[in-house]
């Protein structure tokens, strides 16, 4: 039996999350995360900035179950991590989480459409390879979808990850900088789809440096050294960018 969702439109619920890394023997861990609070509810985009190193992809590598916790806790529809089976959490991410990596993640022996019908078949989800070709039309690529990843150029290939999270049908989508390496245009037809994924029962959590992308969520999240810095609202793109230069001088001057 699936448990029921105890906070009804509540996908992701995280409190007080601690990461630490050990750096070596003899050496102390080094604490990236230490004790970020955090929620995203249905049909919201929240967008994470925050100076390069203040933990960003750890945290959405914590918030989608990639990584463990040091402390703390991370409810995703109602379900702590911790308490599922490594089974049940692998379903849950197979069938209900999308992630598109900083690094892209593409398996190189797949074609760009069997890269994006992927989860889908995994899933055995009808429609799976419609929905890829679908969805890489929408990223400009209809006329890559042959292609192996080693034969994209970095730009084709995140859009490819991208396309693969879209087709995927994921409740939760956590992008770690989807749009780093591509250029204004496809960069804000990227933003465009995932701003319209993020809509019903389906969220989004993206990571980006592009502060013109963190405005366009309804929530922005400014990370420094890994705590949150500042919560805002709607901002405007002035606004996210003093956040993050308040964030930046304070973590300059610590
Ligand atoms: N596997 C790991 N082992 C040890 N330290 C790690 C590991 N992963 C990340 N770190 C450390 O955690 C800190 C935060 O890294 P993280 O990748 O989360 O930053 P980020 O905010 O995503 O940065 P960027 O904007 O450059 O992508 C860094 O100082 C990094 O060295
Ligand atoms: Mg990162």
């Amino acid at each position: 039996m699936t448990a029921t969702v105890r906070k009804p439109g509540l996908l992701v619920d995280a409190v007080d999350v601690v990461k630490a890394f050990n750096s070596g023997s003899g050496q102390e861990p080094v604490t990236v995360l230490r004790g970020v609070s955090m929620t995203v509810t249905n049909g919201e985009m929240v967008a994470i900035v925050g100076p390069s190193g203040s933990g960003k992809s750890t945290l959405l590598y914590c918030l989608a179950g990639l990584e463990p916790l040091h402390s703390g806790k991370v409810e995703l529809f109602g379900q702590d991590l911790a308490s599922l089976g490594r089974n049940r959490l692998a379903k849950m991410r197979r069938d209900r989480i999308g992630f598109v990596f900083q690094s892209y993640n593409l398996i190189p022996s797949l074609t760009a459409a069997e890269n994006a019908g992927l989860p889908g078949r995994l899933s055995r989800r009808r429609g799976a390879a419609e929905a890829a070709r679908d969805s890489l039309r929408a990223v400009g690529l209809s006329e890559r979808m042959r292609f192996l990843p080693g034969k994209l150029s970095g730009g084709q290939q995140q859009r490819v990850a991208i396309a693969r999270v879209l087709a995927s049908g994921a409740s939760l989508v956590f992008a770690d900088e989807p749009t780093g390496a591509l250029d204004t245009r496809s960069g804000q037809q990227v933003l465009e789809l995932l701003r319209e994924t993020a809509a019903g029962d389906r969220s989004v959590v993206l990571v980006t440096h592009d502060l013109e992308a963190a405005a366009r969520a309804d929530r922005v999240l400014v990370l420094r050294d890994g705590q949150i810095h500042a919560e805002l609202i709607t901002p405007t793109v002035e606004e996210v960018l003093e956040s993050v230069r308040a964030a930046g001088d304070e973590a300059a001057a610590a």
